[in-house]
């Protein structure tokens, strides 16, 4: 069976990561019935800490090609498709909900190759998302549909679609299982302290909300550290006045991004987590350490119902107050399996494809 792979955006190289290892266990044991995985790069994140970090680490196979970005997903996919045309290939696999992945998914209609999503169903109900169109756009195109929810397949199931849809599980829980046996605790790190994340484009590009939540990050009095998202700092250092807030706050710790590990170590040991990202909500719970959400709304909507997580949007007050009163967990989430969604989705495929 022959997969390309499409990824392009740090979340997706982490998923893919599970995958790729389910995938070379897979050919240690049947050596008769090798899958052969090549991975596609579309360059949409290109700096060493959001892309070159996480294959270093984890071990992902290299790109069979690398592209070099895209200005449109129009584009992107028409480069996808330059490729794609020149391969025989089962099924083109994309994961979540980038501009990679619809670009990748255009491109495998384009091309007749079967589409295979994983994190398929997820909907946030915000039509004003670009990653709310890429999920439903690449939904309506996938042959298979591997959800992480139940929410997820029911999501599907009022859109119409019902065949080929699974509930394996998060293949984010995979990769957190392989790699936690290998965190450390930076010593350098304040004996408590809060980890905070801002990429999304509806407060990264927008720096009134920048300044309510780095305002409120500066009220609370606590060690926040910050990994920027280069979004985010590409907006703080246009405005003077978000530049001063972060100097004068002693209490906010600014690091570049960092690499997997250094991540679920910082994740693991904070005594809050307080994001816009998808996959720290869910990581959070992993490690078992309550999470404030600077959204309206979460895809993910089993961590709020279990008392793990709570939105906030970015208002200032509403951030504080989560922050002096976080959410207390009330019951354990039984949704997300049990690390080897890999390898059900390595089941599916050959089933489907071999
Ligand atoms: C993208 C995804 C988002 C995902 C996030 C994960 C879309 C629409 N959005 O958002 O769903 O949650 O990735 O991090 O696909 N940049 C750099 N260096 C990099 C990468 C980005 O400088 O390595 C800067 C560029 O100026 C770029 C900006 O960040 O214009 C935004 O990058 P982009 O990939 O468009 O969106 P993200 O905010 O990263
Ligand atoms: N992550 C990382 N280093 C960082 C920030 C995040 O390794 O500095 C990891 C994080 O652990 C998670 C993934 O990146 O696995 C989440 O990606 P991101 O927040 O960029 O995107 P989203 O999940 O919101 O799409």
């Amino acid at each position: 069976m022959r997969i390309i792979t499409i990824i392009g955006a740090r979340p997706q190289f982490i998923k893919a990561a599970a995958l790729s290892e389910a995938i070379r266990q897979h050919n240690a044991l049947h050596p008769h019935h090798l899958i052969d995985e090549s991975i596609l790069h579309t360059g949409q994140h290109y700096d060493a800490n959001m892309s070159r970090v996480f294959f270093d680490q984890m071990g992902i196979p290299a790109p069979k090609w690398q592209l070099e970005g895209f200005d449109s997903i129009e584009e992107g996919c028409e480069m996808i498709a330059n490729i794609l045309r020149q391969e025989k290939a089962d099924c083109v696999v994309v994961y979540g909900d980038t501009n990679s992945t619809l670009a990748g998914a255009l491109a495998a209609e384009k091309c007749g190759i079967p589409l295979v999503h994983i994190e398929a169903g997820l909907r946030s109900f915000n039509t004003a998302m670009p990653e709310e169109h890429n999920r439903i756009e690449t939904d309506k195109r996938s042959t298979l549909l591997f959800c992480p929810t139940h929410n997820a397949v029911a999501n599907l199931c009022n859109e119409g679609i019902n065949e080929g849809v699974y509930h394996v599980g998060d293949i984010m829980y995979d990769t957190t299982r392989l790699f936690s046996q290998h965190i450390v605790r930076d010593n350098n790190l304040p004996p408590h302290y809060l980890l905070a994340t801002i990429h999304r484009a509806a407060t990264a590009d927008d720096p009134k909300a920048l300044e309510r939540v780095l305002n409120a990050f500066i009220a609370c009095k606590k060690d926040i550290i910050l990994p920027l998202h280069p979004r985010t700092q590409k907006t703080i250092e246009s405005h003077s006045n978000l530049l001063a807030l972060l100097q004068k706050a002693a209490n906010i710790r600014v690091i570049s991004p960092v690499g997997y590990l250094e991540m679920l170590a910082l994740e693991k040991y904070a005594d809050l987590i307080i994001t816009d990202s998808g996959g720290i909500q869910k990581e959070a719970y992993f490690h078992r350490v309550p999470c404030i959400t600077m959204r309206d709304e979460t895809e993910w909507t089993e961590t709020i119902l279990a008392g793990w997580n709570v939105l906030v949007g970015t208002d200032t007050e509403r951030i504080i107050q989560a922050i002096d009163c976080p959410p207390k967990p009330i019951a354990d989430i039984d949704e997300y399996g049990d690390g080897h969604c890999a390898e059900a989705i390595i089941e599916h495929l050959l089933a489907h494809f071999a």
